[in-house]
């Protein structure tokens, strides 16, 4: 049996249903994290997790046990928030000891836990400080220190890294996990972010209007997306409008063109879906789908340049890794582009 058990969750808002039939089951030790816009119900859900939000009706079971009637404090659960939510009147120590404290933990063993904690997220030397003398990012591991302090079952983190700047996110994303790993803490990390989801994962849940769309590991989810508002959502993606000549071979007409694309595709008419890395500059005879347009933009972002091109009405972006001897096609001009037919994710209307 799983280790956190949600089934048949549902959450309500007088009318407006925020979470609607909610599966989940996660291993002990698993990462997973809940991916979706910003209202699609992923705070709510974590929120009745913790206990801090009754479920209008459903089963959320930690470790063989129903909590749904019991308090947060009853839960055994670690949370950290987005915006800073330490003490700022108790050092990092007390921070760190606080629910220790509240748990009637002598005095001399928390202060061992509290040191190893601040070892644990990298800052053994700062117990003494208090909140505003710490950036942001060594705010948000002090909270993470705080939430492990307790020894939890679960840990609960609610967008931990969005008040960041870039840089320190990225590292404390690696570092996040780190830690996890480390003590293998059945962990809930929520985020608006799909690199965040897609990096740190075992599986991602991604969410929308309250109900989880697909739930698989991050390498299924960007390249076999189980739905359109998936496949929307996760990763850049071009679209084009293919009509199916003839569904047994995959023979499409594109922009008036046709092409034969060796795999079995619904009768009528199809999404077909490219990400931008699986289009190539140049015609190749073992790629089913070859397209010509007119270059439009080019971006070099350094590593990657960019191209969106038109074909016919759409406008396709194709990522090419730089090369210093061959400079991007200039925009205006002619290109073609190619694509294997297993690369492309079929949508259908
Ligand atoms: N206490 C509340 N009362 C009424 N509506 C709420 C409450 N909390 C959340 N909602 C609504 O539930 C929906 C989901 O919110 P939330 O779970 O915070 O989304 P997310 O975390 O994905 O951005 C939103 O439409 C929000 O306005
Ligand atoms: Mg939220």
């Amino acid at each position: 049996m799983a280790f956190l058990d949600i089934e048949h969750l549902e959450k309500s808002f007088g009318t407006n249903r925020v979470v609607k039939d909610f599966n989940l089951a996660v291993d002990k030790g698993e990462f997973i994290s809940l991916l979706g816009p910003s209202g699609c119900g992923k705070t709510t859900v974590l929120r009745m997790v913790a206990g801090f939000e009754t479920p209008s009706s459903g089963v959320i079971r930690i470790d063989g046990k129903d909590v749904v009637r019991l308090r947060p404090n009853q839960r055994n659960i670690g949370m950290v928030f987005q915006a800073y939510a330490l003490f700022p009147n108790l050092t990092v120590a007390q921070n760190v000891a606080f629910g220790m404290k509240v748990a009637g933990v002598p005095s001399a063993q928390r202060a061992a836990r509290v040191a190893e904690m601040l070892a644990l997220i990298g800052l053994p030397d700062l117990g003494a400080r208090y909140p505003f003398q710490l950036s942001g990012g060594q705010q948000q591991r002090v909270a993470l220190a705080r939430a492990l302090a307790v020894r939890p079952q679960v840990l609960l983190l609610d967008e931990p890294l969005s008040a960041l700047d870039a840089k320190i996110r990225v590292s404390l994303r690696t570092e996040i996990r780190q830690i996890q790993r480390e003590l293998g803490i059945t962990t809930i990390f929520v985020t608006h972010d799909q690199e965040e989801a897609l990096s740190m994962s075992d599986r991602v849940v991604v969410m929308n209007g309250g109900v989880a769309e697909q739930v698989a590991e991050p390498f299924e989810i960007y390249n076999r997306p189980a739905t359109r508002f998936v496949a929307g959502f996760v990763g850049q993606l071009s679209r084009i409008e293919a009509r199916v000549v003839d569904p047994a071979s995959g023979e499409v007409e594109i922009a008036g063109a046709r092409h034969r694309l060796n795999r079995p595709l619904p009768a009528g008419s199809v999404a077909l879906a490219l990400r931008p890395e699986v289009l190539r500059l140049g015609a190749d005879p073992s790629r089913e789908l070859t397209l010509t347009g007119r270059v439009a933009e080019v971006d070099f972002l350094g590593s990657v340049i960019r191209l969106r091109v038109d074909v016919g009405h759409e406008r396709l972006s194709a990522d090419l890794f730089n090369r210093p001897d061959t400079p991007p096609p200039a925009v205006g001009s002619t290109v073609t582009l190619s694509a294997a037919a297993a690369d492309l994710i079929v949508l259908s209307a």
